[in-house]
């Protein structure tokens, strides 16, 4: 990823951090580890928690053709506002199961919590949407499990 560094867009979903963007540190926390990492972040957005405004932002970046990766922060609970997986799956083409498998399995080793996440993961066209909690603690955690076996950078490559 270094010759050609992938191009990376964020999406925060949260009513909260969409009326004020004060409040979003996931969004900027997913920003700042992806660009330590060598990755291009070209994109950042904060949505609620409103299916169609999800999927529009989601829509366009992968209609574009200039984004490798999409990674979204939050909604992916069972808060009654919670619906990212929802907006999600019905966008992408191709599942990703193995890479839930591995946010899944990874943040089970640090809290039973991580049940509590519903994550998807996916293609649209060309490009991968990853599903992440909302929490800063979990945004950690999760991205960790990603890009430490190489698993994203030979996903992107192909
Ligand atoms: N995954 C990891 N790795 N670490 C965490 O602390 N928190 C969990 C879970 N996944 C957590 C985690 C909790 S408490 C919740 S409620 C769910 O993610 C859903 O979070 P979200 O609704 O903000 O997306």
């Amino acid at each position: 990823s270094q010759a050609n560094p992938a191009r990376i867009a964020i999406l925060t979903v949260s009513d909260t951090a969409s009326t004020d963007a004060a409040t979003d540190k996931s969004g900027p926390t997913i920003r700042d580890i992806v660009t330590q990492r060598g990755f291009r972040c070209l994109d950042t957005c904060i949505v609620p928690d409103d299916i169609p405004i999800i999927q529009a932002k989601v829509q366009d970046w992968c209609d574009s053709g200039e984004i490798d990766w999409i990674i979204t922060t939050g909604g992916t609970g069972f808060g009654v506002r919670d619906k990212t997986p929802e907006a999600i799956s019905s966008l992408l083409e191709r599942q990703a199961s193995g890479i839930v498998h591995l946010l899944l399995s990874a943040s089970l080793k640090h809290t039973p919590l991580a049940a509590l996440s519903r994550p998807v993961a996916g293609t649209r066209k060309n490009t991968l949407v990853v599903t992440l909690p909302g929490s800063v603690k979990a945004v950690r955690e999760n991205l960790d499990a990603l890009l430490s076996g190489g698993v994203i950078d030979h996903a992107i490559d192909l």
